[in-house]
């Protein structure tokens, strides 16, 4: 068993502890993240093949309310669950499996009548990952709550490690969003504390230059995508490319932590497009193989191309799972590249549709009673 997940299990609280109709309220705003090194490809339990890194946005965040109300027998969790004030049976679901999954960690919820609202500020259409920044939300606000139940306290690390770690079980890139600014996840012998069951910060070691880093987001094709990052995952299990591509995603994090650190926006501009790239060509190559970038995509990626040649100006790409194009640029060159977005790339984007975040200072309680 791994460690952490050993700690975590002899750690719960006795509900015996719990007296019926204890209630209370808290609220979470969790960011977003964008993954610079890809995770692409799960161990069992959600634990990555490799190691990658993300920095959250300041923007794109999903704010989380839970009002929680301990019931007098232990029989079940009871969930009631909004997304954007409307009932949401696909993601209710999703949510009632996880929280049943991480009871053996809160055993808690098996006597919690929850009500949860979830709402993000970005469109739920706009391919930015709202898993990340929902399951973020969501288990802040259950260690939240583990505390207001029990009088329990917990130093800063201790709290957004148990939140990274229970967020890792619900979607894996959410267990980098707990963290403002650089997270890292998955273990790297050079990187003390680093682990595959829980994301660590690293914006220790960041250069600040990285610091406010922008990520204007291009939305190409709004919409749920043809094949899920579920299914993308899976289809790694197989994959011919799979020991190469770990062997490459570890040595591009090796360059990547170099460039943050040192404050190289070119080298990070390279390794950037080569995990894009790499990511796509994965896909590309599975079995069966699909394509999620779009026409729009392509001609968004080679003006980019174009332009960094022909200013010198360090605008890189980055590629989620899905067709829309992140560019990220240091805050200093953002007028330049604005001008660059509108008159070249916004014509590329469904409706003009283009958001503009940047490097974000992490997850807030936002409320609590
Ligand atoms: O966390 P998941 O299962 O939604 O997978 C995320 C996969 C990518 O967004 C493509 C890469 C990443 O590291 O965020």
């Amino acid at each position: 068993m791994n460690t952490l997940q050993k700690k975590y299990l002899a750690d719960t609280r006795n509900n015996s502890d719990l007296k019926s109709g204890q209630s209370g309220h808290v609220e979470w705003n969790c960011p977003s993240n964008i993954a610079l090194i890809k995770y692409w490809g799960k161990k069992p339990f959600q634990q990555p093949i490799n190691p990658s890194v993300s920095f959250s946005l300041m923007h794109s965040t999903t704010v989380m309310t839970v009002d929680y109300e301990v019931k007098e027998k232990e029989d079940g969790l009871v969930l009631e669950f909004l997304v954007e004030d409307q009932p949401n049976v696909l993601f209710a679901e999703r949510v009632l499996n996880y929280l049943n999954h991480v009871s053996k960690y809160l055993p808690f919820l098996n006597r919690m009548h929850l009500k949860v609202k979830s709402v993000n500020s970005f469109p739920h259409s706009a391919g930015i990952a709202s898993s990340a920044s929902s399951f973020g939300a969501l288990a802040l606000a259950l260690c939240n709550i583990e505390q207001l139940l029990f009088g329990t306290t917990a130093d800063e690390h201790d709290f957004l490690r148990k939140s990274s770690f229970l967020a890792r079980l619900g979607s894996g890139s959410a267990s980098r969003s707990v963290y403002g600014g650089y997270a890292l996840w998955g273990h790297l012998a050079d990187v003390d504390g680093s682990s595959d069951e829980t994301a660590v910060s690293i914006s220790g070691i960041v250069h600040p230059v990285f610091l406010n880093y922008r990520d204007s987001i291009l939305v190409v094709k709004s919409g749920s995508k043809a094949i899920s990052s579920s299914d993308g995952h899976r289809l790694m299990e197989h994959h011919p490319f799979a020991g190469a591509r770990i062997i490459q995603a570890n040595k591009n994090i090796e360059i990547l932590l170099r460039a943050l650190s040192v404050g190289d926006t070119y080298l990070f501009t390279e390794v950037l497009e080569n995990e894009a790239l790499t990511l796509h060509g994965l896909m590309l190559s599975s079995n069966p193989g699909y394509i999620l970038m779009q026409p729009g995509t392509i001609e968004i990626l080679n003006k980019i191309l174009i332009f960094r040649k022909e200013t010198g100006n360090p605008v890189g790409f980055t590629l989620d799972a899905g067709a829309n194009v992140h560019l990220l640029y240091p805050a200093a060159i953002e007028t330049e590249v604005r001008i660059f977005i509108e008159n070249e790339l916004k014509k590329h984007c469904e409706n003009g549709w283009i958001i503009h975040d940047e490097v974000g200072s992490g997850p807030k309680e936002t409320k609590a009673q």
